[in-house]
């Protein structure tokens, strides 16, 4: 089973995004998926209630996905590894935990169980100290592990981002990065050429209305689901897939990564 934690120092950067986009693209592989929430604006805890409100038009609903638990965090470091070693007993492939904003004890103690812990970095000034300063409170922490203590890795996830931010993250050359730093402004350029020295997941994701609007949908697997039962609205069904596309590659991206890391 894999253990993925989102964490960031500043809110509203995209940790729930991140954890909705895994869960969905488990979901749509058929794997089984358990979310914990440990914010107290219980965003995780109150998706499916939300989603059944959303509105679909004349399209019937489908059942909530059945592979798809969500929980509370448990409350003490004993209760949350026993939680993981029941879910991995049960056959969950993925289970990941959605945090408050902060640096919080409690937040360590969640990201330090995780294979992956990872740090959305909206391409502007504000967020992207925020994520620096988040990737320094990682590296604190695992500093606080004992020689045999498994270490996880950590990612900042460039979240958010516009077309320039990925032509800049994901040029193929110096040559191409230079071109892609020179259609900015000044002041993005001197963020940009910070983020060029943190350690990113490879796949950098755009922002879309389908993310955007997945906490009020459901799982875009889910809801593609929905919009696919009728040919009026394979548009929609179209752009769900293409969003459900990067969630797989940042899921194959952290696949590969902690693959790689047990060896
Ligand atoms: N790739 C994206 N495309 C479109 N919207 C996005 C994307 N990533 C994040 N957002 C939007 O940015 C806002 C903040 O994201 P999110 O709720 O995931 O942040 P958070 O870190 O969980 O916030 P909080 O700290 O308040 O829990 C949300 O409205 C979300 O829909
Ligand atoms: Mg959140």
């Amino acid at each position: 089973m894999l253990v993925v934690t989102a964490i960031s120092a500043k809110g509203g950067s995209g940790k729930t995004t991140l954890i909705q986009m895994l869960a969905s693209a488990m979901l749509a592989r058929g794997g089984r998926v358990h979310v914990m929430d440990a914010d107290a604006d219980q965003q995780i805890l109150e998706w499916q209630a939300k989603s059944t409100g959303a509105d679909f038009g004349d399209l019937p609903r489908l059942p909530w996905p059945e592979r798809l638990t969500v929980a509370d965090a448990p409350p003490t470091v004993e209760a949350l590894y026993a939680r993981l070693d029941a879910l991995d007993a049960e056959g969950i492939d993925l289970t990941l935990i959605d945090t408050r904003p902060g640096e919080h004890p409690d937040t360590e103690t969640l990201a330090l169980a995780a294979d992956m812990i990872l740090v959305p970095a909206v391409p502007v000034q504000s967020d992207f100290v925020a994520a620096l300063k988040t990737l320094t409170w990682i590296g604190r922490m695992i500093a606080t592990l004992g020689p045999e203590d498994p270490a996880p890795l950590y990612r900042a996830v460039l979240m958010n981002a516009d077309k320039r931010a990925i032509d800049f993250v994901t040029a193929a050359s110096d040559l191409d990065r230079d071109r892609a730093r020179q259609k900015l402004h000044r002041q993005d350029a001197e963020v940009f050429d910070v983020i060029s020295t943190l350690p990113l997941l490879p796949t950098p994701v755009a922002a879309t209305i389908s993310l955007q609007r997945m906490p009020l949908t459901g799982p875009l697997s889910h809801v593609r689901d929905i919009y696919a039962q009728d040919l009026r609205h394979r548009l929609q069904a179209g752009h769900l897939t293409a969003a459900l596309e990067v969630c797989h590659e940042v899921l194959k991206d952290i696949e590969d990564l902690s693959g790689a890391a047990r060896g």
